[in-house]
């Protein structure tokens, strides 16, 4: 349930209240608002529109593919000024205008720029009767021909006096390559601010917990949903109902990205079962194959993000979404490979003992006969402290750069609990996830 109160975002209200005084006063504004999914740039932009007194054309960009609905956000925010157009604007703007001509082509050479002239001409109209707001939602599902006339509109946007545009973006999207381009661009103009929304702050958190639950929220829970959201108000409103669990709709909405990566998507799942964070030569130890273009892809979509010598999850819930999709003897065979890529560096350290528990066996043992462990000439004859990547400082030898080949050949998946480790470091124990819903013991 979505909190009555807008928490926090009192600096970027006030740039946008300024903004809006700014055109009202004559000038132009543009405000650009990107953020990760959830973060709350809708939510920003409404309670801005609603007490901003303007007149607020809204239209948002679909998830459909390139170019499948040319100009959809600028079809859907002129139909609530439709009726009033005269004659001449009619036929100008008919490509953008329900049950007239469709939208040009881009190789319409002619009447794309008349168009683009038409619609700016119209905002130009209105901002002279009263100021005027133009929001465009989520423009990293905008097709080309939509990103050409915002580019359009902003650049020129000096010719119609009153009128402010806001648009907002997902900063973790990967369609949104283009888009990033074109906003870097337009951000140097001397009428375009930036907006870039941050995840709520833990006082934050307690404050849209107890807006949403109507009552202060009891600390300990502030500080679980706070952790586990990372302050995305999207996740806490969600966790709010299962603190400790992975609700439904965050598993289907977290889980899409991952299922969009296709045959990369093995080895974010060994990714997964590695921790929070894993060193990339582990990681194409345990995977056995060249992990760059999987990975690549992976952090293209904004499953991983790069860090230092390795790769982590962009979110513990992504985490969590990718290990509910692990099937348990894929499970049980990716701890046989982390626990044996751990014991070839000499390691034996709390990480080690919970991949031998994830692949079903608790104590420590020799691999199973016949299977390869790592070649002693790929490892890096170089002593170093422990490639634990979860904070163990156990002595060992580096991880070999070099894939190994394992046949995965334990017994299956024993169902052991995860435990979340203390600390800072949100990582969570690698084993434990139920097959049907995953779920994070306190
Ligand atoms: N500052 C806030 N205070 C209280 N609730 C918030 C705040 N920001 C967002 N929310 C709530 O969190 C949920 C997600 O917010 P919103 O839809 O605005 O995110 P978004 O960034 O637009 O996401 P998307 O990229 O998916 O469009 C909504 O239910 C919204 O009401
Ligand atoms: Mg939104």
């Amino acid at each position: 349930m979505p909190s009555p109160l807008l928490v926090g975002r009192a600096a970027e209200s006030r740039l946008l209240d300024d903004a809006a005084r700014r055109a009202g006063e004559g000038d132009v504004a543009v405000v650009l608002v990107g953020g990760e999914a959830g973060v709350g740039k809708t939510r920003l932009v409404e309670e801005f529109a609603t007490r901003s007194g303007t007149r607020v054309l809204t239209g948002g960009c679909v998830e459909l593919g390139a170019d499948v609905l040319p100009f959809a956000p600028f079809v859907a925010a002129l139909r609530g000024v439709a009726p009033s157009l005269d004659d001449a604007e009619r036929a100008r703007l008919a490509p953008l205008l329900p049950g007239l001509p469709s939208a040009p082509t881009a190789d319409d050479e002619h009447a794309r720029p008349r168009l683009f002239e038409g619609v700016l001409a119209l905002l130009a109209r209105l901002a002279a009767e009263r100021p005027t707001l133009l929001v465009l939602e989520d423009a990293h599902w905008a097709d080309r021909s939509s990103l050409d006339l915002l580019d359009f509109l902003v650049r020129n946007l000096r010719a119609a006096p009153g009128a402010m545009l806001v648009v907002t973006h997902r900063s973790d999207e990967p369609a949104a390559r283009g888009l990033r381009t074109l906003l870097a661009g337009l951000g140097r103009l001397a009428w375009v601010e930036r907006v870039a929304l941050a995840p709520l702050s833990r006082p934050e958190v307690a404050a849209q917990a107890g807006a949403i639950l109507g009552r202060p929220a009891d600390p300990e829970l502030v500080r679980t949903v706070h952790s586990r959201s990372d302050g995305n108000p999207l996740f806490v409103e969600a966790l709010l109902a299962d603190p400790h669990g992975l609700p439904g709709s965050l598993e289907d909405l977290l889980g899409t990205r991952v299922d969009r990566l296709g045959s990369a998507a093995t080895v974010v799942r060994a990714a997964a079962v590695g921790g929070m964070r894993t060193p990339h030569a582990v990681l194409a130890a345990v995977c056995a194959e060249p992990v760059d273009e999987p990975v690549r892809a992976a952090v293209d979509a904004g499953v991983l993000v790069v860090d230092g010598d390795g790769y982590r999850f962009r979110h513990a819930l992504i985490r969590d979404a990718v290990l509910a999709r692990v099937l348990p003897g894929e499970r049980a065979a990716l701890h046989r490979r982390y626990a044996d890529a751990l014991r070839a560096t000499g390691c034996a350290c709390n990480e080690l003992s919970q991949h031998l528990t994830g692949a079903g066996d608790g104590r420590a043992r020799s691999p199973p006969h016949g299977s390869r462990r790592y070649s002693p000439a790929a490892r890096s004859p170089t002593p170093r402290s422990c490639s634990c990547w979860n904070g163990c400082s156990a002595g060992g030898t580096a991880f070999p750069a070099r894939p190994v080949s394992w046949a995965p050949t334990g017994p299956p998946f024993s169902n052991a609990r995860a435990r979340r480790r203390p600390g800072p470091a949100r990582t969570t124990a690698a084993s434990g996830w139920s097959p049907r819903r995953s779920r994070i013991p306190p």
